[in-house]
């Protein structure tokens, strides 16, 4: 499904070299701009924007329809792997099509938010070419929307997500609509931990099925050799009940926590960098290709 959206003219311009007083500084020297592509505040979900309203019943189905059994589902089906087979750069052009309609901040191509976001941390992070490479993929699997990929709608792609399979937590947006979700009222999947246990490790519990999951799927499945963070931002860089609230402490381990510190990192990028920075797409790919011949050599099943 390609989603056009008319793109408003009142966006600020941000200039990175040159315009560091209009932003915030972040650990590395990267200015954070002040508004989004519509001139509001980021993930401002009460804001009037053209999308605001869009955006709330898109949480009211995506909350309602996220049961536990349509993940286990969703992922036996697209762990199979056999839709398409294309490598890395092949995937950054076709999402070129797609705008995600949850998003209140991005109103561009996807390809120059992959790219936005790969080259700001590029700036601040030289040497870490493995979360390059992870910014430039993290939203490949918004190629679901897509006819050749099931054609899944919107809201079973792409927002935040969260665990099913146990209560879902007050932080998360738009909460007052999981009342309709028929886990709401199913004991064994409305408590604390739900069909989980003490530190079982989010390797352990089912996410909402969207991009995130998908992508992780087929990095995973294909022998990437990103190490462990990267595969763990790609895989919850939506879960902002735990990256921006803190939930679900309880069900991490170890591991989870040290990931956690690279996700958070990487989060501040993924949402920042969605502004009007432009990126010169043919100037840059000689060295995404080369990352992509490190960690994915071979074409992906998909
Ligand atoms: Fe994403
Ligand atoms: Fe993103």
């Amino acid at each position: 499904m390609t989603v056009i959206v008319d793109q408003p003219n009142f966006g600020i311009e941000v200039d990175q070299k040159d315009k560091n007083s209009e932003g915030l500084i972040l650990d590395g020297g990267f200015a954070v701009p002040n508004a989004n592509a519509f001139g509001h505040d980021f993930r401002d979900y009460e804001a009037e924007s053209e999308r605001q309203e869009g955006v709330e019943i898109f949480y009211k189905t995506n909350h309602i329809h996220q049961t536990y059994e349509f993940v286990k589902r969703m992922r036996e089906e697209y762990m199979k792997l056999d839709k398409v087979k294309m490598s890395i750069w092949e995937c950054c052009e076709l999402l070129n099509n797609v705008v995600d309609e949850s998003d209140p901040d991005l109103d561009e191509p996807q390809i120059e938010h992959l790219l936005q976001t790969a080259e700001a941390i590029r700036k601040d992070y030289p040497d870490e070419d493995w979360l390059h490479l992870t910014a430039l993929v993290h939203d490949l699997g918004k190629v679901l929307l897509l006819p050749e990929f099931g054609e899944l709608p919107q809201w079973a792609v792409v927002g935040d997500t969260n665990p099913v399979g146990c209560a879902f937590d007050e932080s998360i947006v738009h909460h007052k609509y999981f009342k309709e979700n028929p886990d709401y009222n199913n004991p064994a999947y409305n408590s604390e931990f739900g069909v989980y246990e003490k530190g079982c490790g989010l390797n352990n519990v089912f996410m909402s099925w969207g991009h995130d999951d998908y992508m992780y799927l087929v990095a995973k499945e294909n022998k990437s050799t990103l190490p462990s963070a990267g595969l763990f931002i790609i895989r919850y860089h939506s879960f902002y009940a735990l990256h921006r609230s803190g939930a679900y402490k309880h069900l991490m381990n170890e591991e989870d926590e040290e990931n956690l510190k690279w996700l958070k990192i990487f989060n501040k990028y993924d949402l920042y960098s969605k502004s009007k920075v432009r990126v010169d797409v043919e100037k840059v790919k000689p060295y995404y290709l080369s990352l992509i011949q490190k960690y994915f050599p071979e074409k992906l099943r998909w």
